[in-house]
């Protein structure tokens, strides 16, 4: 058979599968939200109130935040250090961040990890190998499913949040291992990114009882937003001693860039010295290890932030549900709203909203959701006011009927509003 040049291809694919994103670009994808961060953004020359950032607790432009940064970035420089962690890239503030994480997580020890998805890349692979068994959440994260992809591991995966399959998969799991003589690692979102419910931490860990295993929880989302004093999803749940491994983000309550993985001395340990996304890449930036350190300490401290995030929240979830929105099992601060409606119908309706009404939000269509399903995301935030909760509603109030009646039906109308500069 005749080689085939890969760019040539891709230029074949530009007319085909890449040309279907071709008129989204600048707008579903790729949209250039302007202004500082906040509930009121810049879009398409516009103000609009933006429901689209995972900034929680609102500390993206928080006055704090932005003056360490700054003054960080003064002293540093963006270069410092330079190299991995492992070679040449460790400072005493790396490791002081990494303490003062494990010791709000109620942990041993803490790993830093440069953005979160590389880190759960690595730590998949680094902790199993061929002979155990990865048992994972169907709508797990991207980097969960990548980081199983990767580990030479068994994987099985359950139906999402179904402890009965899980179970299931626990049993089958047992047997391999008990002839491979390896072990099993449980791996679940805490919150769950897309739909807000949480992962059921409390069934999962009482599986415990009757199976050996170790249980990784990505809490991207509920880091900072969830339980009484902003653990997580595990402390919501009071079992934050029997999660063995914690993985969280910077890259939403903490409103920077970053992540980290908390759990026992010698595994933490192990994780610093096998991570190969860690050990093959520059360190975090200065700028980035005080200004966590400066998020961490208002996180902690500031608790009328977390306050008044989760006003925001119950005002606009209590909002939908009374005004008949479907918004699924949310038990955090992701906020869905499930409508029925084809995909033109879904967009022409975002366009709607952004226009129009000058609501930022984003929506999810099919794989995400099931077909004509509507999902739009909304992520509320401590720097939101309930007057643009009240704007929001209203505006969903609006166009509900519209969707209803076919008002969004025919072609795209993204041509009418695709002067983007
Ligand atoms: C559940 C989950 N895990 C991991 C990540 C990756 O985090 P980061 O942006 O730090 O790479 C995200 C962010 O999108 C996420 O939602």
């Amino acid at each position: 058979m005749a080689q085939q040049d890969i760019f040539q291809r891709i230029k074949e694919r530009m007319h085909s599968d890449l040309g279907r994103y071709a008129p989204f670009y600048g707008y579903f994808t790729f949209p250039k939200l302007e202004g500082p961060i906040g509930p009121r953004m810049i879009f398409n020359g516009k103000e609009v109130i933006c429901w689209s950032i995972n900034n929680y607790l609102g500390l993206a432009n928080h006055p704090e935040v932005r003056k360490v940064d700054a003054e960080a970035a003064q002293r540093w420089g963006l270069a410092y250090p330079m190299g991995s962690r492992l070679m040449s890239g460790h400072t005493a503030l790396h490791e002081q961040l990494e303490k003062a994480l494990a010791d709000f997580l109620q942990k041993e020890d803490a790993f830093l990890l440069n953005y979160g998805y590389q880190g759960m890349l690595s730590i998949i692979p680094a902790l199993t190998d061929r002979k155990d068994v990865i048992i994972y959440d169907s709508s797990s994260h991207a980097c969960i499913v990548d980081g199983v992809n990767i580990s030479f591991a068994r994987r099985f995966v359950y139906a999402h949040n179904d402890i009965n399959q899980l179970e299931d998969r626990l049993k089958k799991a047992q047997r391999i291992v008990r002839r491979t003589k390896g072990g099993i690692l449980v791996i679940t979102e805490g919150v769950f990114g897309m739909h807000g419910d949480l992962g059921k931490l409390d069934e999962i860990v009482s599986l415990k009882d009757r199976y050996d295993f170790r249980l990784l929880v990505d809490d991207a989302h509920g880091f900072g937003v969830m339980g009484p004093n902003g653990r997580g999803v595990a402390e919501h749940f009071g079992v934050q001693d029997k999660v063995d491994l914690i993985f969280g983000t910077f890259a939403k309550s903490m409103a920077g860039i970053g992540a980290f993985v908390a759990g026992d001395k010698y595994v933490i340990d192990f994780l610093r010295h096998h991570t190969r996304s860690q050990i093959f890449a520059k360190s975090l930036p200065m700028a980035m290890v005080e200004g966590a350190l400066k998020r961490l300490e208002l996180l902690r401290e500031r608790k009328e932030l977390r306050e008044q995030l989760w006003k925001i929240v119950n005002a606009i979830q209590q909002g939908l549900k009374q005004r008949g929105f479907d918004i699924g099992k949310t038990q955090s601060a992701v906020t869905p709203v499930f409508m029925k409606g084809e995909e033109v119908e879904a967009a022409n309706m975002i366009i709607d909203l952004r226009e129009n009404y000058r609501i930022f939000v984003s929506g999810v269509i099919y794989p995400v959701v099931e077909k004509g399903t509507v999902l739009i995301r909304i992520i509320p935030t401590a720097a939101h006011t309930l007057k643009e909760v009240e704007e929001t509603l209203a505006a969903f109030e609006d166009v509900r009927p519209k969707l209803e009646k076919g008002y969004y039906k025919g072609a795209l109308w993204l041509e009418k509003y695709y002067s983007l500069s």
